[in-house]
């Protein structure tokens, strides 16, 4: 105990003594912002006038001290077979920075008052912790407002600044696409962007797979007719979160045009003007295959979902869209073959009215949330001079979630976030 603490501990001690007796029985004790009481489970902590509320349960299951939370590993180690659920406060103690707590058992914990407000059993403070760090909040756009919403990002300035890094990653997790403009000419360029948020998802095309016209194909992907709108991969139960397309070589004919869709946005319009559909999309499990072989790799994937996942909040997790990719067996009872269709028809119409149009240039890699965004492509021609070339790669949004925190700890130097 240093000599200030020892000080806050006497100074209690006699406020304890000058208390109406009521109040100063044992357990039960009162400093100036903080209130616990034997009878009760939670502590009432006062910080400026908010008063924010604990469970003595969880105060304890989190005391940050070495022998119950490793200082490096940034873990709890608490040993769980003597962990008493009904430790009570014997003394608490708070200053301006800091809550102190003596545990019955003589066990001695101290927070941070920072490090407790945000994590805070209040509304306010829950969802101003689940909307910054946790995830941003998403925002869903129409494609007529797709100019506006499309952020544009420098290839140099993503490998070589942290700080347009964050901007990028954080714009893809908002709006579901952000575009990265004047990349290299190399086959490798995307590997270095991919490399700034972790580690590419590999998947039976490979880490990085090339777009381009194959006759004899394994991808219908990789023609160069009229891609309808879709999600890649919807046949992965761990379905690649964000997918790169890097523009090597963009057709000089006429065609090769991107489309983007908010699936969110199409999503929260059925659910207003079609609740009926919006519950069949929702509610029937479709089977999404891929069978084939690639690069002498035989695949044979299959996945069960419905077009629209939900969370158990009612918020949309994932969107699941591919007529190629879509199996034949039906899984849904047979009365409801005909309206589930026509739901899916409204999707895929709805999809296309609300998608924006637009042509990458050579340079650009087109970023995009791939289980929330649906894209497709216009028909175009090759020449022997001008063959369109993309190359792709996948990231999951775990990783590019832990980016972006990560990044968010550096520069708010907040070290109460973990
Ligand atoms: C794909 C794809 C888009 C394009 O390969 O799945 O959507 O622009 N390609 O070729
Ligand atoms: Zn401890
Ligand atoms: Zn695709």
């Amino acid at each position: 105990m240093t000599a200030s603490q020892r000080l806050l501990s006497v100074r209690h001690l006699i406020k304890q003594l000058l208390l109406p007796k009521y109040v100063r029985t044992y357990y039960e004790g009162r400093t100036e912002n903080v209130t616990f009481r034997e009878n009760e489970d939670i502590l009432d902590l006062n910080i400026h006038g908010e008063i924010l509320k604990f469970p003595y349960v969880w105060l304890r299951d989190n005391c940050q001290c070495a022998e119950c939370f490793h200082p490096t590993a940034k873990s709890r180690v608490v040993d769980w077979a003597k962990f008493n659920l009904d430790s009570k406060p014997k003394d608490v103690i708070k200053d301006e920075n800091s809550l102190q707590v003596t545990w019955d058992d003589g066990h001695e914990s101290r927070y941070k008052i920072n490090w407790l407000k945000l994590r805070s059993f209040t509304d306010k403070h829950r969802k101003n912790y689940n909307d910054t760090i946790f995830k941003p909040t998403k925002k869903t756009w129409h494609g007529n407002n797709f100019q506006k919403i499309l952020s544009k990002h420098e290839f140099s300035g993503i490998i070589n600044d942290d700080k347009q890094l964050f901007k990028w990653i954080h714009d893809l997790s908002v709006y579901g696409v952000a575009l990265i403009k004047n990349t290299p000419n190399k086959e490798t360029a995307l590997d270095s962007v991919v490399q700034k948020i972790g580690f590419p998802k590999k998947t039976h095309y490979g880490t990085n797979f090339i777009v381009q016209n194959v006759p004899n194909t394994s991808n219908v992907a990789y023609l160069n007719s009229n891609l309808q709108i879709h999600v890649d991969l919807p046949y992965y139960e761990y379905c690649p979160g964000v997918n790169m397309l890097h523009c090597l070589v963009q057709t000089s004919s006429r065609g090769g045009e991107n489309l983007l869709s908010d699936g969110h946005y199409t999503a929260e319009y059925i659910k207003t003007y079609h609740p009926e559909q919006f519950k069949l999309l929702t509610d029937i499990d479709v089977e999404w295959s891929d069978i084939g072989t690639e690069q002498g790799n035989e695949f044979f994937k299959l996945h069960r979902a419905p077009v629209i996942c939900l969370d158990k909040h009612g918020q949309i997790e994932r969107i699941n869209f591919s007529i190629p990719q879509r199996g034949s067996h039906f899984l849904g009872p047979i009365e409801v073959v005909k309206p589930w269709y026509k739901a899916h028809s409204l999707f895929f119409k709805l999809n296309m009215d609300f998608a924006a149009k637009f042509k990458t240039d050579a340079g650009d890699i087109l970023v995009f949330d791939n289980i929330r965004l649906l894209h497709g492509r216009n028909q175009y021609e090759d020449k022997p001079n001008n063959v369109r070339k993309l190359i792709g790669a996948y990231v999951d949004w775990d990783e590019i979630y832990s980016r972006l925190r990560c990044l968010q700890l550096k520069y708010n130097h907040n070290d109460e976030l973990v």
